[in-house]
């Protein structure tokens, strides 16, 4: 008789055991520290949905002000389908990424058109702005499926734990830890594992991890052979473009210029004032031409920086005053006459200025005083 069948048999069981206490420690970890957040405190896919895209790519902290005051301006999904796109902008407005509030508008109107939010893994996939993090995040919690969320925290604590060094972004870590997170998952309370796992994620095994709390780190991979800190592993580094932006805020009569953004850049949808583009060595020129025809200009802040994922914006912003919209024009097309100015721009009082939702870089140069003379 030969002991090979035997022994894999041995090592098989092993493993099953090993992921068991896994899946066992973080549900027992989450059952002693787990936040208490409201949108934990509901089974509404409605409620659950709009918390999950907030947090998508939003910190709880910032999230949880913004997913009150939603709840509280739309209630349900009715509500958010028949406002109109400018007033849910606003009610996401500083809070980034953009196309999230767009898809969940698109996707409410549909929800109402099928007649009620939809049950199944696949229909809640289909909806614009879900991915599957998303719709396993929303199948578990709010009907209990046994779908695994697998995000950044998820990668995080499975990479370490199980010490994989595959990258997460190449197609077969991809496969790979779908099926680890697969495996792990508590099917029959998938929910609270799922919870479980993030909040684990978010709290305890962090980017910059201080194991020696850690409940899992006598079973913990990387924690044995010290490569906490390199993991997960990622393939790509995420190129980071700069852009200069120019803005023009300018004044007739306690009136401002703005426009509505546009399809295919950044911030879609949201207003603005006058805005250039310029290379970093055309500025000192333009500031030149700028001053001369607009001799009382301003310059409110310059070179402000903003993070986006994938650009790096630097930002200047000028104050200008005219005496009609016929003078801005006219020196508009002084300004930049390949460009001059298009023909959406329009004129509110600087007063209604919080009615249009604006990026937060925007909302920092605005909140500083009332520009206008
Ligand atoms: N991040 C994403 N979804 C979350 C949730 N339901 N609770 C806490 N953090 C989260």
């Amino acid at each position: 008789m030969t002991l090979f069948p035997f022994i894999i048999r041995i090592f098989a069981l092993k493993i099953v055991v090993m992921n068991a206490i896994f899946t066992k420690s973080i549900v027992d970890w989450y059952a002693e520290n787990q936040r208490k957040l409201p949108w934990r405190e509901t089974k509404l896919p409605y409620a659950i949905w709009i918390s999950e895209i907030i947090l998508q790519q939003t910190r709880v902290a910032q999230g949880y002000d913004y997913y009150l005051r939603f709840m509280q301006r739309f209630p349900t999904v009715q509500n958010l389908a028949s406002a109109s796109e400018d007033e849910v902008l606003l009610m996401w407005q500083g809070l980034g990424y953009y196309s999230r509030a767009r898809n969940l508008h698109k996707a409410a109107r549909q929800i109402v058109e099928m007649g009620g939010f939809p049950s199944d893994y696949t229909a809640i996939l289909a909806l614009p702005g879900i991915g599957e993090y998303t719709a396993a995040a929303i199948s578990s919690f709010a009907y209990g499926l046994p779908h695994a969320v697998l995000d950044g925290n998820v990668f995080r604590v499975l990479s370490r734990y199980f010490g994989v060094d595959t990258p997460i972004d190449s197609t077969q870590g991809k496969k790979l830890f779908r099926a680890l997170a697969d495996e792990m998952l508590d099917r029959n309370d998938s929910a609270t594992y799922n919870q479980a796992i993030m909040d684990f994620g978010a709290l305890v095994c962090t980017p910059h991890a201080s194991c020696s709390s850690c409940p899992l780190s006598e079973t913990c991979a990387a924690f044995r052979t010290n490569t906490v800190d390199e993991l997960p592993v990622k393939s790509h580094v995420t190129k980071v473009r700069p852009r200069h932006l120019i803005y023009l805020y300018i004044c007739v009569d306690g009136k401002i210029l703005l426009h509505r953004r546009g399809e295919g850049d950044i911030w879609q949808g949201l207003y603005e004032p006058v805005l250039l583009e310029l290379k970093a060595d055309e500025q000192e020129s333009f500031a030149e031409r700028l001053c001369s025809l607009f001799p009382d200009v301003v310059l409110l802040d310059k070179g402000r920086k903003h993070q986006l994922s994938h650009q790096l914006l630097i930002a200047d912003f000028y104050v200008l005053n005219a005496t009609s919209p016929a003078e801005v024009s006219e020196k508009i097309a002084q300004l930049f006459p390949a460009d001059s100015l298009s023909k959406d721009f329009f004129w509110t009082p600087e007063t209604s200025l919080d009615e249009y939702a604006s990026p937060r870089l925007l909302l920092e140069f605005y909140k500083k005083r009332s520009l206008c003379r």
